[in-house]
């Protein structure tokens, strides 16, 4: 059935304009003022209300086994969670151990999302071991629509990757035009400290900060940069959390190197103190990098709203309070890693950043939608609202006033982190290629509409 939304405040990264918007089949159709309805069309009212693109969250964990333990989301109740919160594109991690076949490890988390997924959604491929034999099957699992590769130099033992490593997966990401996306923490930096901690007896999670401060994640973007300026590989730095790591990517950028700056929604609003609470709950809010000091947070908003940092996305890692944080009780360095927002970004972007005047619209979408559709080969399927793209689309209503609590969300763990928190708007009608998935703000659509979207290398 056609779909026309009408008399909405239609907003894209560089436009602002009352129009209506005709979705026939998957794509839009015609945008325009005063659109006739085809007969059976079904009509949504936006007066009075914002229309953006369907916004895309380039780094989430859905399927994560993690630190002994297994995150809660799947793509029930983590596609429904994203959707309610305006999200209609996912990009997951695939994150295999050294010991996984990449190719398996891209089946088993392919399975969990196809047939499932109510959203769209896509994998950066992690690499984790780095042989002749992954090679032949990272070149495989491009072939197969992914244009993108993750590396951890964190998690020493884990997912993380030696230098040796590090350098092969850029030299074929290079061959390939494949972009690389980063977790940039110095891993023996983080294990030694870690170490010295726990031993001086200081286990609580209000010293997770301590063991990872912000010249860590810094040394890790030069590190990372160095290697990209010798080969020539674009790279992407995900969930950046400090002045100082933003400055070390400043420097990289001036010497030609081709590196985008991904934020996430918790360092926009959380800060260092938010962990050091007391009676274990700081544990809430333990995730790698850490939550900074507060005057990071002015940093992170100004290169947002300069458009240093390209991407906001939230590194949705879901771990209950309740046996999985608390494994690390007596030693923080086994406290599950990761803080849920997968439904909140949106909501907290928008209340949090255009409300208060940090960013405008237009950062705002492009930084939640755009750039990242631009930067992973989606663009303009994706990331905007044009003739010919997607009908993916959130009707926004600035007036709705609530708060957030772990009572009403979808996603599956037994906290927020954003309790009791206002929001100043929130997403009422959100389509996925034309069908409808959201209404009133509740989920109304299909589990499995979603489509592995696929993307070209060599796209920048
Ligand atoms: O704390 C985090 N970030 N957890 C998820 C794994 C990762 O590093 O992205
Ligand atoms: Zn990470
Ligand atoms: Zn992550």
């Amino acid at each position: 059935m056609p779909l026309l939304i009408k008399n909405g405040q239609i907003t894209t990264a560089t436009d602002q304009f009352v129009g209506d918007i005709l979705c026939e089949g998957e794509t839009i159709a015609a945008i325009g003022p005063d659109l006739a309805a085809p007969a059976d069309a079904e009509v949504v009212d936006a007066t009075g209300k914002y229309v953006f693109p369907g916004f895309i969250d380039p780094h989430v964990h859905i399927y994560l086994p993690f630190m002994g333990t297994h995150s809660k989301d799947d793509y029930d109740s983590g596609s429904r969670a994203a959707l309610v919160g305006g999200t209609t594109t996912l990009i997951e991690m695939c994150c295999p151990s050294r010991q996984d076949e990449p190719l398996e490890a891209f089946e088993l988390w392919l399975s969990q999302a196809s047939g499932k997924s109510a959203c769209d959604y896509s994998f950066h491929m992690g690499v984790s071991r780095f042989d002749a034999g992954v090679e032949a099957q990272l070149r495989t699992i491009v072939d197969r629509g992914i244009a993108s590769f993750k590396v951890f130099l964190a998690y020493k033992g884990a997912f993380g990757i030696d230098d040796n490593e590090l350098y092969h997966t850029l030299r074929l990401a290079k061959e390939l035009g494949v972009i690389v996306t980063a977790h940039c923490e110095n891993a023996e930096l983080v294990a030694e400290t870690q170490a010295k901690l726990i031993a001086a007896g200081k286990t609580g999670p209000e010293w997770h900060e301590k063991s990872r401060p912000a010249c860590v994640e810094a040394e890790g973007v030069h590190h990372l940069c160095t290697f990209a300026e010798m080969l020539g590989t674009h790279v992407y730095i995900v969930h950046t959390s400090n002045a100082d790591a933003i400055q070390a990517a400043i420097a990289a950028r001036r010497r030609g190197v081709q590196v985008w700056i991904e934020t996430v929604a918790p360092y926009l609003v959380l800060d260092a103190s938010h962990a050091e609470q007391p009676n274990f709950e700081g544990a809430k809010y333990v995730m790698s990098p850490p939550l900074r000091p507060l005057p990071h947070q002015d940093a992170i908003w100004n290169a947002l709203a300069d458009r240093t940092i390209s991407t906001i996305a939230t590194d949705h890692a879901p771990f209950d309070f309740h046996g999985q944080k608390e494994m690390g009780r007596d030693d923080f360095t086994k406290i599950p890693n990761g803080i849920p927002s997968i439904e909140d970004r949106i909501n907290l972007a928008y209340t949090y950043g255009v409300k208060r005047g940090r960013i405008d619209l237009q950062t705002f979408v492009d930084a939640c939608s755009t750039q990242a559709a631009k930067i992973f080969g989606l663009y303009p399927r994706k990331g905007t609202i044009a003739v010919g793209s997607d009908a993916d689309l959130v009707v926004y209503d600035p007036d709705y006033r609530s708060t957030i609590s772990q009572r009403t969300q979808l996603m599956n763990v037994d906290y927020s982190a954003f309790e009791g928190w206002e929001i100043e708007g929130r997403p009422s009608v959100v389509t996925v290629r034309g069908k409808i998935q959201v209404r009133d703000g509740k989920f109304v659509g299909k589990l499995g509409h979603g489509l592995l979207l696929q993307r070209k290398p060599g796209h920048l």
